[in-house]
Protein backbone atom coordinates (compact mmCIF):
# COMPACT_ATOMS: atom_id res chain seq x y z
CA UNK A 1 0.00 0.00 0.00
CA UNK A 2 1.19 3.83 -0.45
CA UNK A 3 3.53 5.48 1.85
CA UNK A 4 2.10 8.56 3.85
CA UNK A 5 4.03 11.28 5.60
CA UNK A 6 3.33 12.77 8.60
CA UNK A 7 5.80 16.01 9.55
CA UNK A 8 6.28 15.83 13.32
CA UNK A 9 5.64 19.83 13.65
CA UNK A 10 2.16 19.12 12.64
CA UNK A 11 1.59 16.31 15.69
CA UNK A 12 1.40 16.58 19.30
CA UNK A 13 3.67 17.20 21.33
CA UNK A 14 4.49 16.87 24.91
CA UNK A 15 7.73 18.53 26.67
CA UNK A 16 9.11 19.53 23.33
CA UNK A 17 9.69 22.50 20.50
CA UNK A 18 9.09 22.64 16.80
CA UNK A 19 12.61 24.45 15.32
CA UNK A 20 13.85 24.83 12.28
CA UNK A 21 17.68 26.12 12.97
CA UNK A 22 18.75 22.27 11.84
CA UNK A 23 18.83 22.11 7.70
CA UNK A 24 17.76 19.19 5.85
CA UNK A 25 14.13 18.53 7.42
CA UNK A 26 11.14 17.89 5.07
CA UNK A 27 8.36 20.33 5.73
CA UNK A 28 8.38 23.43 7.63
CA UNK A 29 10.63 21.83 10.63
CA UNK A 30 11.13 19.26 13.21
CA UNK A 31 10.43 18.25 17.29
CA UNK A 32 13.18 19.27 19.62
CA UNK A 33 12.35 16.56 22.34
CA UNK A 34 13.21 18.27 25.92
CA UNK A 35 15.69 16.36 27.25
CA UNK A 36 13.76 14.07 29.83
CA UNK A 37 12.31 10.78 30.02
CA UNK A 38 9.03 11.02 28.88
CA UNK A 39 8.98 13.55 26.23
CA UNK A 40 6.80 12.53 23.41
CA UNK A 41 5.36 13.22 19.85
CA UNK A 42 2.11 11.63 19.13
CA UNK A 43 0.97 11.13 15.47
CA UNK A 44 -2.88 10.56 14.07
CA UNK A 45 -2.77 8.85 11.19
CA UNK A 46 -5.25 6.91 9.23
CA UNK A 47 -4.44 3.08 8.39
CA UNK A 48 -6.33 0.25 6.88
CA UNK A 49 -5.36 -2.41 9.61
CA UNK A 50 -3.04 -4.69 10.15
CA UNK A 51 0.88 -4.86 9.56
CA UNK A 52 2.50 -1.30 8.40
CA UNK A 53 6.17 -0.47 8.26
CA UNK A 54 6.25 2.41 10.16
CA UNK A 55 9.37 4.83 9.77
CA UNK A 56 10.78 8.00 11.75
CA UNK A 57 13.32 10.18 9.60
CA UNK A 58 15.48 11.67 12.67
CA UNK A 59 18.69 13.89 13.32
CA UNK A 60 20.85 12.71 16.28
CA UNK A 61 24.32 15.24 16.68
CA UNK A 62 25.61 13.76 19.95
CA UNK A 63 26.95 10.28 20.26
CA UNK A 64 25.04 8.79 22.39
CA UNK A 65 21.82 6.90 21.54
CA UNK A 66 18.51 7.88 21.77
CA UNK A 67 16.14 5.07 22.21
CA UNK A 68 12.28 5.91 21.96
CA UNK A 69 9.47 3.49 22.95
CA UNK A 70 6.33 3.74 19.86
CA UNK A 71 3.01 2.97 21.86
CA UNK A 72 -0.10 2.21 19.30
CA UNK A 73 -3.51 3.41 20.58
CA UNK A 74 -1.88 3.25 24.48
CA UNK A 75 -0.75 0.08 24.02
CA UNK A 76 3.46 -1.17 23.53
CA UNK A 77 4.08 -1.64 19.96
CA UNK A 78 8.04 -1.10 19.61
CA UNK A 79 9.93 -1.00 22.79
CA UNK A 80 13.55 0.35 23.30
CA UNK A 81 13.76 1.10 19.92
CA UNK A 82 17.41 3.19 18.87
CA UNK A 83 18.55 6.10 17.29
CA UNK A 84 21.91 6.28 17.03
CA UNK A 85 23.47 9.34 16.43
CA UNK A 86 23.83 10.65 13.06
CA UNK A 87 27.30 12.34 12.95
CA UNK A 88 25.43 15.97 13.48
CA UNK A 89 22.21 17.41 13.66
CA UNK A 90 21.66 17.99 10.33
CA UNK A 91 22.39 14.65 9.04
CA UNK A 92 19.36 13.33 8.78
CA UNK A 93 18.62 9.05 8.67
CA UNK A 94 15.75 7.27 9.09
CA UNK A 95 14.87 3.95 11.43
CA UNK A 96 11.99 1.50 10.50
CA UNK A 97 9.71 -0.64 12.60
CA UNK A 98 7.06 -3.00 11.97
CA UNK A 99 3.72 -2.07 13.73
CA UNK A 100 -0.03 -3.60 13.76
CA UNK A 101 -2.66 -0.26 13.28
CA UNK A 102 -6.44 -0.51 13.53
CA UNK A 103 -8.75 -0.31 10.64
CA UNK A 104 -9.21 3.72 10.87
CA UNK A 105 -7.77 5.89 13.57
CA UNK A 106 -4.34 5.21 14.95
CA UNK A 107 -2.41 7.48 17.41
CA UNK A 108 1.31 6.49 16.95
CA UNK A 109 3.11 8.06 20.23
CA UNK A 110 7.39 7.97 20.13
CA UNK A 111 8.40 8.39 23.56
CA UNK A 112 11.77 9.35 25.33
CA UNK A 113 12.91 6.86 27.84
CA UNK A 114 16.35 8.66 28.83
CA UNK A 115 17.05 11.83 30.49
CA UNK A 116 18.51 13.43 27.10
CA UNK A 117 15.28 12.84 25.50
CA UNK A 118 14.11 12.24 21.93
CA UNK A 119 16.45 12.60 18.46
CA UNK A 120 15.16 15.66 16.51
CA UNK A 121 12.41 13.97 14.81
CA UNK A 122 11.66 14.97 11.31
CA UNK A 123 8.21 12.97 9.96
CA UNK A 124 6.83 9.62 10.18
CA UNK A 125 5.89 7.44 7.20
CA UNK A 126 3.17 4.72 7.73
CA UNK A 127 3.09 2.43 4.50
CA UNK A 128 0.60 -0.44 5.49
CA UNK A 129 1.92 -3.80 4.27
CA UNK A 130 -1.66 -5.28 3.86
CA UNK A 131 -2.65 -6.15 0.27
CA UNK A 132 -4.90 -5.40 -1.56
CA UNK A 133 -8.08 -8.16 -1.40
CA UNK A 134 -8.19 -10.14 -4.08
CA UNK A 135 -11.48 -10.65 -5.90
CA UNK A 136 -12.64 -14.45 -5.76
CA UNK A 137 -11.75 -16.47 -8.69
C1 LIG B 1 21.13 21.02 20.59
C2 LIG B 1 20.50 21.05 19.20
C3 LIG B 1 19.03 20.67 19.30
C4 LIG B 1 18.88 19.33 19.99
C5 LIG B 1 19.54 19.42 21.36
C6 LIG B 1 19.47 18.11 22.11
O1 LIG B 1 20.60 22.05 21.36
O2 LIG B 1 20.64 22.34 18.64
O3 LIG B 1 18.45 20.62 17.99
O4 LIG B 1 17.54 18.98 20.11
O5 LIG B 1 20.89 19.78 21.24
O6 LIG B 1 20.50 17.66 22.60
O7 LIG B 1 18.41 17.50 22.21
Amino acid sequence: AAATDYQAEDATISQGVVESNHAGYTGSGFVNYDNLVGSYVEWTITAPGGPADVTLRYANGTTATRPLDFTVNGVAGAVGITFPGTGDWTSWQTKTMRLTLAAGTNKIRARATTADGGPNADKLTVTPTTDDPQPPS
